[in-house]
C-alpha cells in the first residue's frame, strides 16, 4: 500500500491528510479518505434528538466513529451534542475516534484541520453560530480549496481519542450493549466477500440496545443495508423523520 507521508502541511502546499487516494503497490485505488465537518447526509439536531431518547434511561453511552477519515465527524457529533444536549455530554464521551489510515490519524491528533468555506458555512448552521465555543479558525493560505484552518477547542479535545484501527479488528471488541457504532461512507470500498464479513461480525457483537449509523454512500452505493438486513438489524423507527441510516436488532 502506497500512504504519502505527512510532513508539515505549512511547508508542502498539496498536502491533505483528507481527500486522498489510497492505492495498492500496483496504484489501484482501495479507499479514498473524504470527509466533511457536518456532512450532509445527516440531520445532525434529529440525530442527536434521537439517540437522546432512545438511551434515555442508560447512564453511559459508548460511541465508537470508525472510518472517521480526519475526524471530522466525531467532532462533528460532538459540536451537535454540545448545542442540542449538553446535559448528555458525559453519558456519550469520551469518544473513540478510529481510522485505517494512519496519516490522518496522524493529523486529528495534531489537531489540525483544514476546512472549505462550505465546511465553514454547514459549522455555523449547525453549531447555530456558537461555532467559537467549539473551535479556532485561521486563514489557509496554502490551498485554495481547503480556505481555513479549523483548530477544535479543549471542550473539543478533551472529549474524544483518536487511535489507528481497521473496523474488522475492532468490531469483535466492541461492547456488545448501549454503543454507537458510525461506520459511513466506507461500505462501498468493501468487496461482497469483506462487506458479508463486516455485517455477520456485526450481527455477532451488537445487541438490540446498540445502534449502527451508515451513510447515504453505504446505502445507495454499495446497499450495506441489505447485509445489515441479513443478520437481524432493521432501520431504526425514527420518529424525528430525520434522514440517517440508524440500524439496530
Ligand atoms: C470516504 S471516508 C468516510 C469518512 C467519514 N466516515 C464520513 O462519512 O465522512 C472512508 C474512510 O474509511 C476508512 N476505512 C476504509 N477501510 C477501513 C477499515 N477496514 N477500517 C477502518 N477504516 C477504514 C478510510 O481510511 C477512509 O478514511
Amino acid at each position: 500500500m502506497i500512504v504519502s507521508p505527512v510532513q508539515n502541511i505549512y511547508a508542502r502546499q498539496n498536502f491533505k491528510a483528507n481527500n486522498r487516494w489510497i492505492t495498492d503497490r500496483l496504484g489501484i485505488p482501495i479507499y479514498k479518505t473524504t470527509t466533511y465537518c457536518f456532512r450532509d447526509d445527516i440531520d445532525w439536531e434529529n440525530l442527536i434528538k434521537f439517540l437522546c431518547m432512545k438511551y434515555r434511561d442508560v447512564p453511559i453511552v459508548n460511541v465508537v466513529a470508525h472510518a472517521c477519515s480526519n475526524g471530522m465527524e466525531p467532532l462533528s457529533f460532538l459540536m451537535a451534542l454540545l448545542v442540542h444536549a449538553p446535559q448528555d455530554l458525559k453519558k456519550f464521551t469520551p469518544i473513540i475516534a478510529k481510522d485505517l489510515n494512519a496519516d490522518n490519524i496522524y493529523m486529528a491528533k495534531k489537531n489540525i484541520f483544514p476546512i472549505s468555506a462550505e465546511d465553514f458555512f454547514r459549522i455555523q448552521e449547525n453549531t447555530k453560530c456558537k461555532y467559537l465555543n467549539f473551535i479556532e479558525l485561521e486563514k489557509y493560505k496554502n490551498d485554495v480549496n481547503q480556505a481555513l484552518l479549523m483548530k477544535p477547542k479543549k471542550i473539543l479535545t478533551d472529549n474524544i481519542i483518536f487511535e489507528q484501527g481497521n473496523i474488522f479488528d475492532d468490531v469483535p471488541k466492541l461492547s456488545p450493549e448501549n454503543t454507537i457504532l458510525f461506520c459511513r461512507n466506507m461500505w462501498m470500498y468493501l468487496n461482497k466477500q469483506e462487506k458479508t464479513k463486516l455485517a455477520e461480525l456485526l450481527g455477532k457483537r451488537l445487541e438490540k440496545s446498540s445502534t449502527v449509523i451508515l451513510g447515504y454512500l453505504d446505502v445507495y452505493n454499495a446497499e450495506a443495508d441489505k447485509f445489515l438486513l441479513r443478520e437481524g438489524f432493521h432501520r431504526c423507527n425514527n420518529m424525528y423523520g430525520t434522514q440517517n441510516y440508524l440500524f439496530s436488532k
